[in-house]
């Protein structure tokens, strides 16, 4: 009997996004997303890279799917680029795209594994950045619904977990206010919160669209990516501090999506900067959901009895993008989120760790330090699970090393290595590992 273990029917998944794996940037008809166009400036990803070959799983895809089921997985979770689908990100549809994803979704079953399908991993079609303002307006919020319902109509009898957003705190921060991400802009306070809201009133708008257009038994959910805290001690007093800055930290974006309103006091101190918000929205906003994934990598602090807040990283290792390893991170967010906010069924929708694994002369790559990483955060997967925490499966993130947004492919996440040359896929020792544990449903 394994000493930590999960319980019977947990999902074990890998991931990727589209623009980071698929390559093909403009196949079949394809448009131009932000994306395609923030790599072409000058200075803006590392040694001046793209994505437009990134894995080029967009040809091998099939090979993958193969790979995903010889280690072991029972999901994959993917996401659908939304100008291979409305090239224009408005009007016609383009069936060549949807073809793609249906190939993939088919692919899936076929192999006995579950599609989990992400509408929207931040590839937005260029056009609606640049005709329309992108997330500062209102009408991208209701071109995502409408683009939601056609993927929902084409794979809604085949793909049963559906998620709206990857991560909208990165969309808007990164791309909106730092400018390190597409579309590359730096917004004012002002404008950054109503990129925010119109991403949240998007979600609610495609959750809308997508139980109109979905099977009854379908689920839909969301995917975010809490800030994440942990308590110094782990008495009472100290966890309930954690616990309050964990709730005031999330609450911007998770207030409207689970009470339906923004947090007060931060909405009183904006003053001027406040969003328009027009009646009903946040209504919309706080449609039920099935489940929430949640994306953790690492904690930000680690907070003391008297709720201060402590930078965790100078006590801790960082791995290759500079995130602290602090595997305890799991089990805190997994718990606090479903104390603050009852939210449901969980789950890890994407963990890892970037190092910098290079093959050895017999072709092994033997990445022991994401090994270990992985072994210290699924312990708290599973310690949340045994406490009763609906945790309901794990995805790693990711399956391929792969294009790591403006770092380019110089941080490598995956649990199988890409050779960025012959595009070779070479397992790591991690996923060795990972396949033990999926099979024994523990370690
Ligand atoms: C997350 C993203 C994912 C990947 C990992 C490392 O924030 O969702 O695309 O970049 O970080």
């Amino acid at each position: 009997m394994p000493a930590t273990r999960f319980p019977d029917g947990f999902l074990w998944g890998c991931a990727a996004s589209s623009y980071q794996i698929e390559g093909a940037h403009d196949a079949d008809g394809k448009g131009p997303s932000i994306w395609d166009d923030f790599v072409s400036r000058p200075g803006a990803i590392r040694d001046g890279q793209t994505g437009n070959v990134a894995c080029d799983h967009y040809h091998r895809w099939a090979q993958d799917l193969d790979l995903m089921r010889e280690l072991g997985f029972r999901a994959y979770r993917f996401s659908v680029s939304w100008p291979r689908v409305q090239p224009a990100g408005t009007g016609a549809v383009n069936p060549a795209g949807l073809d793609f994803y249906e190939r993939l979704v088919d692919g899936l079953l076929e192999r006995g594994m579950t599609p989990v399908c992400t509408l929207y991993h931040w590839d937005l079609p260029l056009a609606l950045e640049q005709g329309h303002g992108g997330w500062r307006r209102r009408v991208t919020a209701e071109a995502f619904a409408d683009y939601a319902g056609h993927v929902a109509a084409r794979l809604g009898d085949r793909v049963a977990l559906w998620t709206t957003f990857n991560e909208m705190p990165v969309s808007a921060i990164n791309g909106y206010k730092i400018g390190d991400h597409a579309p590359g802009a730096q917004e004012p306070e002002r404008v950054v919160r109503q990129v925010i809201h119109h991403l949240l009133l998007a979600h609610g708008l495609g959750v809308r669209a997508l139980r109109a257009a979905l099977p009854s038994g379908a689920r839909v959910g969301l995917v975010t990516n809490p800030w994440c805290c942990v308590p110094f001690f782990d008495d009472e007093d100290c966890v309930d501090a954690a616990r309050a800055v964990f709730e005031r930290r999330n609450a911007w974006f998770l207030d409207p999506i689970y009470r339906g309103s923004y947090p007060a006091e931060e909405w009183a101190a904006l003053g001027p900067d406040v969003p328009t918000i027009e009646p009903g929205d946040l209504k919309t906003i706080a449609a039920p959901l099935d489940y929430l994934g949640l994306n953790i990598y690492s904690s930000a602090a680690v907070v003391g009895g008297d709720g201060s807040e402590h930078d965790y990283e100078r006590w801790f290792p960082r791995t290759d993008n500079d995130w602290a390893v602090t595997p305890e991170v799991l089990y805190w967010a997994l718990r606090f989120v479903h104390e603050i906010y009852g939210a449901g069924d969980l789950y890890i929708t994407e963990n890892g760790c970037a190092y910098p694994d290079q093959m050895g002369p017999d072709g092994a790559v033997r990445d022991y330090a994401r090994l270990e990483y992985l072994r210290g955060y699924l312990r708290g997967v599973a310690r949340a699970a045994a406490e009763g925490v609906p945790v309901r499966g794990y995805f790693a993130w990711s399956i391929l090393d792969n294009f790591e947004w403006a770092h380019g492919t110089s941080k490598r996440f995956g649990i199988v290595h890409v050779n960025f040359e012959t595009l070779a896929r070479t397992p790591k020792a991690s996923a060795r590992w990972l396949r033990n544990v999926i099979a024994a449903n523990g370690f």
